[in-house]
């Protein structure tokens, strides 16, 4: 929180006449005024009330497992602890950390591991070699021992546990792929707590799906599904069964768009069925026009294509501009307008931060015309 001086407040160096008019200040005041001088800076370095330094909100963190956790071996999973040794952050299930990468990206990934381990945080991370890069270097780059900066972890997709903060009665869980990272941790919370929970788990084949070992030990709760054996889920599938109306029924879906999509069609009359969703990928721009931005420091113009978001266009000729979550909450791909309109698409930038022209280009676009960016 901001702590700002207010405007009409007093302090110590006006010291106030004597009440008669004797002299022009109160001696008693006077005196006192000094005691105070003296003791205040003395006792502030001894005081438990005194401000901390701030914090620039980064932990350091030792890489102490390296493991892959997928049979086509596109997927790694990373076992960190504090660098200093001591505990790490207290977090809950669906909640993620930003790694700073050797090379200055920045990359959101789930936690994936036990929150009740204050000691370990794992993060899985499946290769995408056309990608951004990011995943590519945590592949090739990162080894056990290395020390990694990370900030977090924060929680855009909350597990409301029954009983403690979710009225409904069960709960269906639905990955896909790399999907089940913010997932598994979901799954050991329910087991903990005893709840009345299923999952569907579905993948291109079996050798891309990670965890499968793992997750093996919750037996028949879990329908693995593959795309190879099985063709693409239908909803209903995803779903399981569902009674006509009072389903007293959660769903928590990490997965693909059109899963997402298809999910939240489905249930959009359904007010009896909770549905807490995470993405893994751009969401779709929706009611998009076409636009050019400029990049002021070199001119360069580029075409923003109706169904793109101005930063994958940008990133076509600035392949090193920095971006992370690309759903407009984590703040990295903001950037100041110089000239043109925007239609802010993003939930977390301020009044202030607006009118001083910054932009979220991973979600928001032009108002109309071309924009200037300082870039
Ligand atoms: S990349 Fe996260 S807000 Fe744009």
């Amino acid at each position: 929180m901001n702590q700002r001086a207010h405007p009409h407040s007093t302090t110590l160096t006006a010291v106030p006449p004597h009440l008669y008019g004797r002299w022009r200040r109160d001696p008693v005041l006077t005196l006192g005024t000094a005691l105070m001088r003296a003791w205040f800076p003395a006792w502030r370095p001894l005081s438990p009330l005194r401000p901390t330094p701030a914090g620039d909100g980064i932990t350091r963190v030792r890489i102490v497992g390296r493991e892959v956790v997928a049979h086509d071996e596109n997927v790694v999973a990373l076992t960190l602890a504090a660098a200093d040794g001591e505990e790490l952050p207290s977090w809950h299930a669906g909640a993620h950390i930003d790694v700073l990468l050797p090379s200055g990206r920045m990359r959101e990934y789930s936690l994936c591991g036990d929150p009740a381990d204050r000691g370990r945080y794992r993060i899985a991370v499946r290769r995408i070699p056309d990608g951004g890069g990011g995943s590519v270097e945590v592949h090739d780059a990162l080894r056990v021992g290395d020390i990694l900066p990370i900030k977090g972890p924060r929680n855009a997709f909350p597990f409301a546990v029954p009983g403690h903060g979710s009225p409904a009665g069960r709960i269906r869980f639905v990955a896909a792929g790399i999907g089940i990272t913010p997932i598994l941790p979901m799954l050991t919370v329910a087991e903990r707590f005893g709840l009345d929970w299923s999952m569907i788990y579905t993948g291109r084949t079996a050798d891309s799906i990670p965890f499968l070992d793992e997750v093996e030990r919750f037996g028949d709760r879990i329908t693995i599904r593959t795309d190879d054996a099985h063709g693409l889920p239908t909803t209903a599938e995803l779903l399981g069964p569902v009674p006509e109306r009072n389903a007293d029924l959660a769903v928590y879906c990490c997965g693909p768009v059109p899963m997402l999509e298809s999910l939240r069609r489905y249930l959009a009359d359904r007010s009896d069925i909770e549905l807490h969703y995470e993405r893994f990928s751009p969401p779709p721009v929706v009611n998009g026009s076409p636009f050019t931005v400029t990049l002021a420091s070199t001119g360069e113009r580029v075409d923003v294509a109706a169904d793109e978001s101005a930063l994958a266009a940008i990133r076509r000729v600035r392949p090193s501009v920095p971006y992370s979550c690309q759903q407009g909450f984590c703040g990295t791909c903001k950037v100041r307008t110089l000239s043109g309109e925007v239609d802010h698409r993003d939930n977390i930038l301020t009044e202030p931060e607006r009118e001083a022209g910054i932009m979220l280009t991973c979600v928001s676009r032009s108002a109309g015309g071309d924009l200037t960016l300082d870039l």
